[in-house]
């Protein structure tokens, strides 16, 4: 039995992916969100999952006192120090084809730069912002007609397909 842990601040929707992929497989999740009152917490109680709102500056002393086999970023806004990144293995997924368009609103900026293609990145956390070796990467076209809502839709299924796999082949 494996057990990884989801950290997440926002919507949930890869945390939800995951949890419904691993469903009848031999792995344990648990979700630390940073957020109080955010979406994916929600989704926690609704898929029976257990979860800790931790606040960020609390998370060293928390996760020192466990163990995971797997960190799992999921949209959590925070850049981990160096002392969290030592407990443990930690992925990270960003809508991008890293090394371009980290940060934030990675989708939206690869949309107004008239490319034509941006993608997924999976990749391992270390000390800078989406950084980290890469353990895998999706292309996805920018069809001319596309609207950003459209790329967004898309950007997030390619997410929810990709992130529960490579999660698996880790472990
Ligand atoms: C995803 O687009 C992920 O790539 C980025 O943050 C977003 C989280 O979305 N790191 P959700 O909370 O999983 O819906």
């Amino acid at each position: 039995m494996k057990k990884i842990l989801v950290m997440a601040s926002g919507n949930g929707s890869n945390f939800e992916a995951i949890v419904e992929y691993f469903k009848n497989k031999d792995v344990e999740i648990e979700l630390l969100c940073n957020i109080e009152g955010a979406n994916v917490i929600n989704r926690a109680k609704r898929l029976n999952i257990k979860y800790y709102r931790v606040g960020f500056c609390d998370t060293y002393e928390f996760l020192k006192e466990k163990k995971y086999d797997l960190y799992v970023l999921a949209g959590y806004m925070r850049i981990l120090p160096h002392n969290i990144l030592t407990l443990g293995r930690f992925v990270n997924i960003h809508p991008s084809l890293l090394p371009q368009f980290k940060g934030i609103d990675a989708i939206k900026r690869a949309y107004l730069s008239n490319a034509k293609e941006t993608g997924v990145t999976v990749h391992y956390v270390d000390d800078e912002v989406d950084s980290g070796e890469i353990i895998a990467s999706e292309r996805c076209k920018i069809e001319p007609d596309m609207t950003l809502k459209d790329l967004e839709e898309k950007i997030h299924s390619i997410e929810h397909k990709l992130y529960p796999r490579v999660i698996e082949e880790i472990l």
